[in-house]
């Protein structure tokens, strides 16, 4: 099921079947954009509501003009700037979309990904993928091949390989209101560069009913075991004293504390490490049967804001 062929995996596709996809951000699970098989299959084993639209994964600028239309400037400055890379764009839909794919909605959400693997795959097809993250409905989103094995075993005919996901969080996604750039997810760009080329920028705060962008969907990417999100952790020790705890914590340890098992992101304090390491060491304490989980406030800086997003979506108390 864990493969590295690629021309399996075009062979898969081609033939409308479904396959985790590797990408710098996280796995995804893949088909073939035009076939109403693949797509459906995608939905039905995500256990993914049809409201929720899919990305579009593209090789090349020239094949979005496909699948978009009336591409503003700013736009095309932007991804010309952090393409191939974790950024996805909303652009007005090319009516060749399948609904299906884009949930009905006027917008189609873009990107190329920034992993050679991918970029081999959709050189040897003819049409684009449509993927979301490979994690069933809810779940913390796959870094690595075993991950997505493990969630959809047999659903899915072949995970193809790439090795572990540098970037490890979601790409952040961009949308455009004439000329303004709104941002309702963050993810492996980090604010301050859209901020670098986009000037201002909106966020769009996330929401528990009928988001634009359901990655901001309040609850979300959680692990199985109760987990705290907290500026201060250190006011939870007394009350779990008796429990079994694992910290998640950015780049040191926190003195006696009440711990079965420590996580440390970033021994070197770099938030582009702790994100590429998030996912992996979250699925990692989900399988120690803890009874809780404690997670630190990272600086709400560069990708330190994402990963704050994330744990706060993945909390108790989030
Ligand atoms: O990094 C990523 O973006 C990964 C990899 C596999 O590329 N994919 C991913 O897909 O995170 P997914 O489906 O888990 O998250 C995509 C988000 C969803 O919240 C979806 O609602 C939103 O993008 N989305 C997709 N198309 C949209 C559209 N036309 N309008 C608004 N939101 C859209
Ligand atoms: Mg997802």
């Amino acid at each position: 099921m864990i493969n590295k062929s690629i021309d399996l995996a075009a062979k898969i596709l081609k033939n409308e079947g479904v396959i985790g996809l590797p990408t710098e951000t996280v796995y995804g699970l893949a088909g073939n954009i035009y076939s109403e098989k693949a797509v459906k299959k995608i939905f039905e084993i995500k256990q993914r509501p049809l409201y929720n639209p899919l990305i579009v994964h593209v090789k090349n600028i020239p094949d979005i003009r496909k699948i978009a239309v009336d591409i503003p400037s700013i736009a095309i400055e932007i991804a010309t700037k952090f393409w191939p890379g974790p950024l996805t764009l909303l652009l007005k839909k090319n009516p060749s979309v399948p609904d299906l794919v884009t949930s009905g909605k006027p917008t189609v959400a873009v990107r190329i990904p920034n992993h050679p693997t991918a970029l081999a795959l959709l050189d040897l097809l003819e049409f684009p993928l449509a993927a979301p993250s490979a994690n069933p409905f809810g779940m913390i989103s796959p870094t690595k091949a075993e991950h997505v094995a493990e969630y959809f075993k047999d659903k899915i005919e072949m995970v193809l390989d790439g090795g572990i996901c540098e970037t490890g969080v979601e790409s952040t996604i961009i949308g455009f209101n004439d000329d303004k750039v709104i941002l309702y997810r963050l993810g492996g760009i980090s604010l301050e560069e859209i901020k670098s080329i986009a000037g201002e920028v909106t966020l769009v705060n996330k929401s528990d009913s009928a988001p634009d962008a359901p990655g901001m969907l309040s609850k979300h990417y959680a692990p199985l075991t109760p987990l705290i999100f907290s500026e201060n952790i250190e006011k939870y020790f007394d009350q779990f004293k008796n429990k079994k705890i694992g910290l998640l914590l950015f780049n040191k340890t926190i003195e006696n504390a009440p711990i079965c098992s420590e996580m440390i992101l970033s021994p070197s304090a770099n938030l582009k490490e702790a994100a590429s390491k998030l996912y992996e060491t979250l699925h990692q304490l989900d399988k120690m049967k803890l009874d809780i989980i404690l997670a630190e406030k990272f600086p709400e800086i560069g990708l330190g804001m994402v990963i704050n997003d994330k744990l706060a979506r993945a909390s108790l108390n989030g």
